[in-house]
């Protein structure tokens, strides 16, 4: 067959998987190898993924999450290590969305553990404050709740169950415990309890892995306890973030569930991509992940698609300079010089790939160890780069191939016990 570029190549996945050819990816290959010249805005633009009308008027509503009204219809997925208040709060800037914590564990907020609690902090100026809860005791998950919810500290509660985790689904944790739907209620049960008026919703995969798919369970369990939404992340756990998310999946989730709102997960990397799933699932919304990480802008685009306006053309190197300035700023503020450099890395790594010379970059940030060292490496930049139309679509965030779930001795000879598994299931570290 010969060389395909990465273009070709996901164009052939993606007639695989029979969503036919994407016309963008072709247009943005063709030309980043034939013309990569800023001035011819024709071109710059056909590469970019605009191929996809506007809302229309009346098209989409806003998600009702209990009292709350989300729109546009737009969810930043949690995300272990990246979706602290500095982050949402630079998502925040660019346009309006749920933005949801990063994963916060039920047994040390409990204990009242200072690291877990300041991951669970908010802006003053923060609302709806929305957190991810994981949990696998409903005992915990409850006090949890109870704990958040009387004392005042958040507006929405959204529970994790799909994380892949290794090292907690092979004690029971994490995307194994769809596994156990009498489980998966009693945790969901004890949560919602708790919660009172403040609304809880559940996010899950499509299942461990193809031979054991629980999302339909998932999504039953989830409407009959009272959850006030259910996202899917469309693909298993065994997936991991590998491959084309399988949107069909929430299509056949959206027809399950009809008396809550269902939002769909994966490969949202353009404002486009929302559109899309929307109109091919019929989801009420779509959860947002690794298609903003060095990409915040991607929120603006996604207010404007949904306001039946074509976003604006991406930055150029020097405005999402200035971006990674602000971001850099905000993490100090927040975590201190030391901590807030260190956690920078990696958004400096998102933002700036695809441009030319972001690998040399990449390095001197990640040697950098104070602000002053990090602004000198942005200091001698060409500041009128253009965005690379194909950029927007570069995998970032967790790209590392599948797996195979390591489940405990026996989990599946009672499908119906419903004993939750012990502490070490909730120790994860990392999210999912
Ligand atoms: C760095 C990173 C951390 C994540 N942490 C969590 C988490 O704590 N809780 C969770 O439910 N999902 C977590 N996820 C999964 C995302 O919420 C989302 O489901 C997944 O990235 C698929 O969406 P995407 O294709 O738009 O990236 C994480 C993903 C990434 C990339």
């Amino acid at each position: 067959m010969g060389y395909q570029t990465p273009a070709r190549r996901r164009n052939n996945r993606l007639a695989r998987a029979g969503r036919g050819a994407d016309p963008v990816v072709e247009a943005a290959a063709t030309v980043l190898s034939e013309s990569t010249d800023p001035a011819v805005d024709p071109i710059y633009r056909s590469a970019l993924n605009r191929d996809v009308p506007p809302a229309s008027d009346g098209e989409f509503s806003p998600i009702p999450i209990g009292p709350l009204r989300v729109w546009p219809p737009v969810v930043l997925a949690p995300m272990a290590g990246v979706t602290n208040y500095p982050f949402r709060a630079l998502c925040r800037r660019f346009g309006a969305a749920l933005f949801v914590s990063e994963m916060i564990t039920a047994r040390p907020l409990c204990e009242g553990n200072a690291k877990t609690l300041k991951l669970a902090d908010f802006g003053e100026d923060e609302t709806p404050r929305s957190l991810q809860l994981y949990g696998v005791d409903p005992h915990y998950v409850g006090e949890a709740v109870r704990r958040l919810v009387g004392e005042g500290r958040v507006d929405h509660i959204d529970m994790n169950f799909g994380c892949p985790v290794r090292k907690v689904t092979r004690r029971g944790g994490g995307a194994a415990i769809p596994l156990k739907p009498r489980l998966l209620a009693n945790i969901v049960r004890a949560a919602v309890a708790g919660a009172g008026r403040v609304p809880v919703t559940i996010k899950f995969r499509i299942g461990v892995d193809d031979t054991l798919v629980t999302f339909e369970d998932a999504g039953r369990i989830g409407e009959a306890e009272g959850c006030a939404a259910v996202a899917l992340h469309a693909r298993t756990a065994a997936q991991l973030y590998d491959g084309l998310a399988r949107w069909e999946a929430i299509a056949r989730l959206k027809a399950l569930v009809r008396s809550i709102p269902v939002l769909g997960n994966g490969d949202i990397w353009e404002a486009e991509d929302a559109l899309r799933m929307m109109r091919q699932t019929g989801c009420d919304g779509v959860v947002v992940g690794r298609g903003c990480l060095g990409r915040p802008w991607l929120f603006r685009d996604l207010a404007d698609v949904f306001a039946g306006r074509a976003p604006i053309d991406p930055p150029t190197l020097g405005e999402v300079i200035e971006i990674m300035k602000e971001h850099l700023e905000r993490l100090c503020a927040w975590m201190g010089e030391h901590a807030g450099v260190r956690m920078f890395r990696k958004h400096a790594t998102w933002y700036t790939k695809g441009f030319r010379g972001s690998a040399s970059l990449r390095e001197r940030v990640m040697t950098s160890g104070t602000k002053a060292e990090v602004l000198a490496c942005l200091a001698g930049l060409d500041g009128s780069e253009r965005f690379p139309p194909s950029a927007m679509r570069v995998p970032r965030g967790k790209t590392a191939g599948t797996q195979s779930v390591a489940l405990p001795d026996g989990f599946l000879d009672d499908r119906d016990d419903a004993t939750p598994p012990g502490i070490e299931a909730e120790d994860l570290g990392d999210g999912g």
